[in-house]
């Protein structure tokens, strides 16, 4: 199995918005997403094309996740308001024809691997996204505490040499 990343382009953009949709309807990712689609389409074209979210100064960073020809599962990193030496992982998903096969921990391994030895890198986790929660704590994220719509912000200081895991 061949597996690549790379930046996300504008044709991976109805992929991400996909796998955005099915995991707000999870309540994965935040359930707003579900009647703002236009927003989320907009949004995604954004951070690909402008590396910005939409609307905003903030720099954001798809990629994108292949077995061989197939996309398999995105990421998409964004600055933080009032931290400019951090980033966040704003979302990271796999297909669910992937998943249970080592990807998604290859997947935030290859993040972890390039974004900490540049940023603190923060994550926040809905309830439902408990896997994703204990694979962070696996990595060295500490919990930080609870947000009122029931998100766990999550962190780990920049590590400038960490070695890849
Ligand atoms: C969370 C998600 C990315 C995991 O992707 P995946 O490819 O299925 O995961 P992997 O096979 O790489 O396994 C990831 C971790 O879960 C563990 N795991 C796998 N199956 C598990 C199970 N049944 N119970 C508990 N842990 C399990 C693995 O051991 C691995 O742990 P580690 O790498 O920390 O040691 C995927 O389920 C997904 O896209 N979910 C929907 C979106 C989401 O919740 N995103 C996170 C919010 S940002």
């Amino acid at each position: 199995m061949q597996l690549t990343f790379s930046l996300a382009t504008l044709s991976d953009a109805p992929f991400i918005e996909s796998l955005l949709m099915a995991g707000a309807r999870k309540g994965q990712f935040n359930s707003r997403l579900l009647s703002h689609r236009d927003r989320v389409r907009k949004d995604v074209q954004s951070m690909i094309a402008q590396q910005r979210l939409l609307d905003s100064p903030l720099y954001a960073e798809a990629m994108i996740c292949k077995v061989g020809q197939e996309r398999a599962g995105f990421s998409i990193m964004c600055g933080v308001t009032d931290f400019p030496n951090g980033i966040e992982i704003y979302a990271l998903g796999v297909h669910k024809a992937f998943r249970g096969q080592g990807l998604g921990s290859k997947l935030l391994d290859e993040l972890l691997y390039h974004w900490l030895a540049r940023r603190d890198i923060y994550a926040q986790c809905l309830a439902a996204s408990e896997q994703m929660f204990q694979m962070l704590l696996h990595r060295h994220f500490e919990f930080l505490f609870t947000l009122p719509g029931g998100a766990r912000v999550l962190h780990c200081q920049q590590l400038p040499h960490r070695a890849r895991a």
